[in-house]
């Protein structure tokens, strides 16, 4: 089945790709500044850069933006996300575009990168904006333990996870000496984040501006499918073959393991029974001596979740908890 297709986003997208049909797009429009002359604004080589790069006018710019966005958030599965990467001087029709849909806003990353474009009399720009959204109506898929186990700290004993899921990224862009590019190549660390926390083994992943199809490659080595839409015939005849050299879940081994979440209750309603067992193990612990705190904490563990959680539970059936053992929780706050 064909996949990618050298034509026209918005055309393509109409033709080949049905409603509702996507779990994930991540794409980064043309920025419409004149992208074709970015090798000027970067000061680099650009004899490794394949030639062809298709921009989008200013005076163009919203509309186009309206169309296209219009477009994903149709192909999009209710429950999918969308990632945009964008500039700044355009970023206002992206938001308007997407304020015309119903698509609902989860986040606005600041992504950091290194080399920003060198000013003498202003400030140096080195970000980007990503524009997390879903779509209403079904499951939204947040592997909140994507990379990082909820124990995992850092050296200064933060939470991993919680630094790894805060919304400015800082990645490196990637420096390629001597291969084969197109401009602003997106890193394979930022479309690994965007593709782990958003999607699960087998999804379809669309990018509607494939540019080198760094978001396709890097899906299918995750082990995803993907699909999108490159008009440059140069980045596309020469990038279709590159995509064919990957394998089907080649980079997953370079993920490590992240044990399943301690709090694999988190947010179930318990039952009744299960909140009697929790009165009844609180008792006994104390009984055997536990203070108030390593209670919970083991009642905690053993019933999947939070510390709060249980601890809430417990106040909640403070009528069942004898009198003394109310008194030591109590007291012990
Ligand atoms: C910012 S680049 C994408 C870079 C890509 N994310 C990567 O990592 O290589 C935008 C790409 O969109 C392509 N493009 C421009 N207009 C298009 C359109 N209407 N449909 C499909 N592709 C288009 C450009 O040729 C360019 O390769």
């Amino acid at each position: 089945m064909k996949m990618y297709y050298n034509e026209d986003c918005i055309e393509g997208a109409r033709k080949y790709i049905a409603d509702n049909s996507i779990d994930l797009i991540i794409t980064d429009p043309p920025y419409g500044i004149n992208g074709d002359k970015l090798d000027k604004h970067y000061n680099r080589n650009e004899n490794n850069v394949i030639d062809g790069y298709v921009e989008i006018s200013e005076k163009d710019y919203p509309d186009f933006s309206k169309k296209w966005i219009k477009e994903a958030e149709r192909v999009l599965k209710p429950g999918g996300s969308i990632y945009i990467v964008s500039g700044y001087s355009n970023l206002r029709h992206i938001l308007n575009a997407l304020s015309e849909t119903r698509l609902q806003e989860k986040n606005h990353i600041i992504w950091k990168y290194n080399f920003g474009v060198y000013t003498s009399k202003k400030y140096i720009s080195s970000h980007y904006h990503i524009l997390y959204y879903t779509k209403k109506g079904g499951k939204e898929i947040f592997n909140t333990n994507a990379f990082y186990a909820d124990s995992d700290k850092t050296e200064t004993g933060q939470s991993q996870n919680y630094k790894d899921r805060e919304d400015v990224w800082i990645i490196n862009k990637e420096y390629k000496p001597g291969q084969i590019k197109n401009k602003n190549e997106l890193p394979k660390t930022l479309l690994k984040k965007m593709i782990l926390y958003s999607s699960n083994p087998n999804d379809l992943i669309c990018d509607f501006f494939l540019g080198s199809f760094s978001t396709a490659k890097i899906s299918i080595g995750l082990g995803r499918m993907a699909c999108g839409f490159e008009i440059n015939k140069n980045a596309y005849d020469y990038q279709i073959e590159q995509i064919s050299k990957i394998q089907f879940g080649e980079y997953l081994s370079e993920q490590k393991i992240v044990p399943k979440s301690k709090l694999f209750n988190q947010r179930k309603s318990l039952l009744d029974t299960e909140i009697d067992q929790i009165v009844l193990d609180f008792n006994s612990l104390i009984k055997k001596g536990f203070t108030k705190k390593d209670a919970i904490n083991n009642i905690s563990e053993k019933f999947g979740r939070g510390y709060w959680s249980i601890l809430n539970i417990l106040k909640k059936e403070k009528s069942i908890i004898d009198y003394k053992m109310e008194k030591t929780l109590w007291d012990a706050q």
